[in-house]
């Protein structure tokens, strides 16, 4: 039965014919990142007993994204998350679950509520000013924002930025004040209205948070496992990878791809040959070329790769010998700026870390770029400049530890997460995700249409990338392609 349906196969595909399992490659797989994907990706494969795969990560440890970092003046330390921090949705009784938040579960990870309109105060340049009326307004119009852009898919109209969608829906901020407010509500983008697609950012939202429409449910769970959040990843790596399947400190720098599989030069120059290769350097890696591939990407998956964009999202933390600001969770401040250190959590608290003098902020897309050209002395006054504007009655003392992490600049991301733009279109995302012949697999955060950004669009990819490694290799390499679009047409041609 088998032999005539191979053989057909193998004409209609032109390919060789060796049904190999077994090939003069290093290894059957290379997993090509040692973050959330790849973990997943390896601990898929070797679920189905393909244990012959080699992970290969840059850093020395595994976890990628999820990365922590002991902070504060010696002797008053605590861990906090210079990358993801929540998880983002969990579940509502016995609905889909969030796969994080089940490995959090399962490998006992600490974690806090965070109450981001309940626990919430705020300020402007000159001190503390309610406008929590102007916040509760801005929620009602993201809300709306997200029902309206739902009703133009099925229209088919054209998709535009979350700006034009709110314009149309009459939320028009002028002050200082209703631009936090916005601001506080989309930030989780990392990049403003403008840059983002309106159709796009309405589904992530809804698949994630919405359990009407899929979502896992609307809590966010802060970790404040001292071990760091990548415990539960690199605890959940340890129960089935062996040392000998990851290289750690290992950069690559060529990914040469062909017929026969992949091969992988590092820095140091070594060559590492692999059947398959599944990467999961993040887009911005992608679109950087830290890493090139050899022969370059066809045009559809350069094209694909250009086209969605890397946003960056930074958190710039602060100690101090004690507390001397808000007891909530979080604080709003309103700049004439737009995005100018707009948000403020304090860790000293008794749900968080308390005694620890901690407290950050965060700023995300071009204002991130913008800071992390400066030096960090320079970063520091300003931030204490926007403290002594919240706090005009104090006089805010030294910082006993000031750090920030330069996302855009690490070589190892050039960003924190993916979001999607308002030219990107259905097909350019099929396009990121799809294979480049049958050797060479794309994973990672970016390619999860529903939930491209987050720790669980990480996980689904990983799994799914290393699912259809699986039948390639139970085909010996004889299987079903992804779909791509060779040249993506406009359905509103301009007329000039
Ligand atoms: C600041 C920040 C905040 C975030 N907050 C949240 C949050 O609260 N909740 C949430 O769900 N998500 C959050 N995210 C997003 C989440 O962290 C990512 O979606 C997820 O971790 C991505 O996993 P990945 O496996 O796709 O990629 P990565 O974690 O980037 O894994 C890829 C790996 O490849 C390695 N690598 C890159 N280039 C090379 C190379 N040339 N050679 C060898 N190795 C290389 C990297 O070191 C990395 O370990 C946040 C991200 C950031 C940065
Ligand atoms: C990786 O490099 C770090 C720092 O250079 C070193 O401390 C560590 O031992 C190395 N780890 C491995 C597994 O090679
Ligand atoms: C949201 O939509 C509702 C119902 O159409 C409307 O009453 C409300 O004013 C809108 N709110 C905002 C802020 O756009
Ligand atoms: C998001 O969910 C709302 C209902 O909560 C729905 O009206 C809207 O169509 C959804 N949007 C998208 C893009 O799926
Ligand atoms: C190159 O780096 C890899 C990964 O760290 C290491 O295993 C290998 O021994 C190095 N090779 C040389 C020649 O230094
Ligand atoms: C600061 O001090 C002035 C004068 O004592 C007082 O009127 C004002 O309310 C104080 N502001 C804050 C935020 O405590």
């Amino acid at each position: 039965m088998l032999g005539p349906l191979l053989l057909l196969a193998t004409l209609a595909l032109g390919a060789s014919v060796s049904p190999d399992t077994h090939t003069k490659n290093d290894k059957t797989v290379l997993i090509l990142g040692g973050g959330v994907a790849g973990v997943i990706a390896a601990r898929t494969l070797a679920s189905k007993n393909i244990k012959d795969f080699l992970i290969i990560e840059g850093r020395d440890e595994l976890g990628g994204r999820m990365r922590s970092m002991e902070f504060g003046v010696q002797g008053k330390t605590s861990v906090v998350e210079l990358g993801a921090n929540w998880i983002q949705g969990t579940q509502e009784g016995n609905g889909p679950a969030n796969p994080i938040y089940a490995l959090a579960k399962k490998h006992g990870l600490k974690t806090a509520e965070t109450d981001f309109y309940g626990s919430i105060v705020t300020y402007d340049e000159t001190g503390p000013v309610d406008y929590l009326d102007a916040l509760n307004t801005a929620v009602d119009a993201y809300t709306n924002l997200t029902v309206v852009g739902g009703g133009r898919v099925p229209t088919k109209q054209v998709d535009t930025t979350c700006r034009t969608g709110y314009s149309l829906i009459g939320a028009k901020p002028k002050t200082p004040a209703d631009m936090v407010v916005e601001y506080y509500v989309d930030w989780e983008y990392a990049q403003t209205p403008e840059q983002t697609s309106w159709i796009a950012s309405s589904w992530a939202n809804n698949f994630t948070f919405d359990v009407d429409q899929g979502g896992f449910s609307d809590d966010n769970l802060l970790s404040v496992d001292q071990r760091g959040f990548k415990h539960l990843i690199q605890a959940e790596a340890a129960e089935f990878l062996h040392p000998s399947q990851v290289l750690l400190n290992a950069t690559v720098r060529t990914i040469a791809h062909s017929a026969d599989g992949v091969v992988v030069t590092l820095a140091n120059g070594t060559r590492i040959s692999g059947d398959y290769a599944i990467t999961t350097f993040s887009l911005g890696v992608l679109q950087h070329d830290d890493v090139v591939f050899e022969p370059a990407l066809p045009l559809w998956k350069q094209e694909a790769i250009q086209s969605m964009t890397m946003a960056t999202y930074t958190k710039l933390f602060l100690q101090f010998e004690e507390k001397f600001w808000f007891d909530t969770d979080f604080a709003l401040y309103a700049d004439k700026v737009r995005g100018r250190y707009p948000v403020w959590q304090g860790l000293d608290l008794d749900h968080f870390f308390p005694g620890s003098g901690i407290i950050f902020a965060t700023v995300t897309g071009d204002y991130s770029e913008a800071i992390e050209a400066l030096p960090d002395a320079e970063i520091q006054s300003q931030l204490l400049e926007v403290l002594g504007a919240m706090f005009p009655n104090i006089t805010i003392p030294t910082p006993t530890a000031f750090f920030f992490p330069r996302w855009f600049s690490d070589p190892l991301y050039r960003g924190s997460y993916s979001n999607w733009p308002a030219s990107f279109v259905s097909p350019h995302h099929t396009n990121l995700r799809a294979n480049v012949g049958h050797r060479l697999w794309f994973s990672g955060e970016a390619m999860s249409q529903k939930y491209f950004g987050f720790l669980h669009g990480a996980y689904f990819e990983g799994m799914d990338a290393a699912e259809h490694v699986v039948s390639c290799v139970s085909a010996g390499g004889k299987c079903q392609s992804l779909p791509f679009v060779e040249s993506i047409p406009n359905s509103s041609p301009y007329v000039i």
